[in-house]
């Protein structure tokens, strides 16, 4: 079943691999409109699209009001809302109100304040027409923000993004950060109901992880060891997302050229074949990636002017 996605704006690139990975490559990006072929059971997981409609057409914007006569009417009380995505002059409320009139004069029931069914209109470049299926509830991301947690350091990453880069990690199966840190992609990966472990070099980290993570009634599933040498049996990892020590801000056990090599190269000996590892840092390691992974996406999410995240999406060679 086609679907359209709305990204969140601003990080368009890794929402669409965040489709990518969780069902299928887009095949139509227009705007902030993605389209692609979606599970419903996995909408709750995404992070980075705003809402998804059920498609029902793609057409131009001159004939939407033809389109109208002939969908499908919903039994369920309705209500037409039109959402613009790129700048056109129609108005969206006088659209609504006109398409709104079609589907009752075709026997529809229309209710504008508690709607069941939402028939939902994206303009861009094209008019996309569907039933809305699911919007991301984007309080959640707020409410896990890394200061509402007990245990916090400075330079986490946000919750919407850890999320996302979970996702695009791997859609089930046994997840692991080998530098976890206060626990940010754990907390995300454990919440999606994903089986989870986290590793960090130091013990105050592990025991403020283990605290973060209770404290979403999650299990503590932590332990203290080295990335460049990881206690975990070869091939049993589907999925890694990780974030390199930024000097700045975090420390790291061992000089951190040798902690890119020999933590990449222990990467891809965990990974299941076919498994990613999504890794993160605050400098290009390409070269020092590529010795042991294959990458297959770079994306780069400036921060702040001494901040550029760089996101290496791998895959074992
Ligand atoms: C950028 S932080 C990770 C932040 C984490 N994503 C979070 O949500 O808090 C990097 C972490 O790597 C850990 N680290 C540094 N060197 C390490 C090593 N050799 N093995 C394992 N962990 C290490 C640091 O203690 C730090 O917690």
């Amino acid at each position: 079943m086609k679907h359209a996605f709305l990204l969140l704006g601003g990080l368009e690139e890794i929402a669409i691999a965040e489709i990518k990975y969780l069902f299928s490559l887009p095949e139509i990006i227009d705007g902030r409109i993605a389209v692609a072929s979606g599970d419903k059971a996995l909408f709750p997981r995404l992070a980075l699209t705003k809402e998804v409609t059920e498609l029902l057409q793609i057409c131009e914007h001159s004939e939407l009001e033809r389109i109208f006569f002939e969908i499908p009417v919903p039994e369920q009380p309705l209500c037409v809302r039109v959402k613009k995505i790129e700048r056109t002059n129609t108005s969206s409320q006088e659209l609504e109100r006109k398409l709104g009139e079609i589907l009752w004069k075709r026997g529809a029931k229309i209710s504008v304040s508690s709607p069941r069914t939402v028939v939902r209109v994206y303009l861009a470049d094209k008019a996309y027409v569907g039933i809305l299926r699911h919007i991301t509830d984007t309080k959640q991301f707020e409410e896990r923000h890394p200061k509402r947690r007990p245990f916090f350091k400075p330079g986490v990453m946000l919750p919407r993004i850890s999320r996302a880069l979970v996702n695009i990690a791997l859609k089930d199966g046994f997840f692991f950060d080998p530098m976890c840190g206060t626990g940010g992609f754990l907390i995300e990966a454990g919440l999606m109901g994903l089986k989870y472990a986290g590793m960090d070099a130091f013990s105050e980290i592990i025991s403020g992880c283990a605290k973060n993570l209770r404290c979403y009634g999650l299990p503590p599933c932590v332990l203290r060891g080295d990335a460049r040498q990881m206690p975990i049996k070869s091939t049993s990892v589907n999925g890694i997302s990780t974030d390199f020590p930024y000097l700045q801000s975090s420390k790291s056990f061992g000089n951190l050229n040798e902690l890119y090599s020999m933590a990449t190269q222990e990467f891809a000996r965990v990974l299941v074949s076919g498994g990613r590892a999504v890794v993160v840092s605050n400098r290009e390691i390409m070269d020092i990636v590529e010795e042991s992974l294959e990458v297959v996406d770079i994306f780069r999410c400036r921060i702040h002017g001494s901040l550029t995240r760089r996101i290496y999406v791998c895959s074992k060679k």
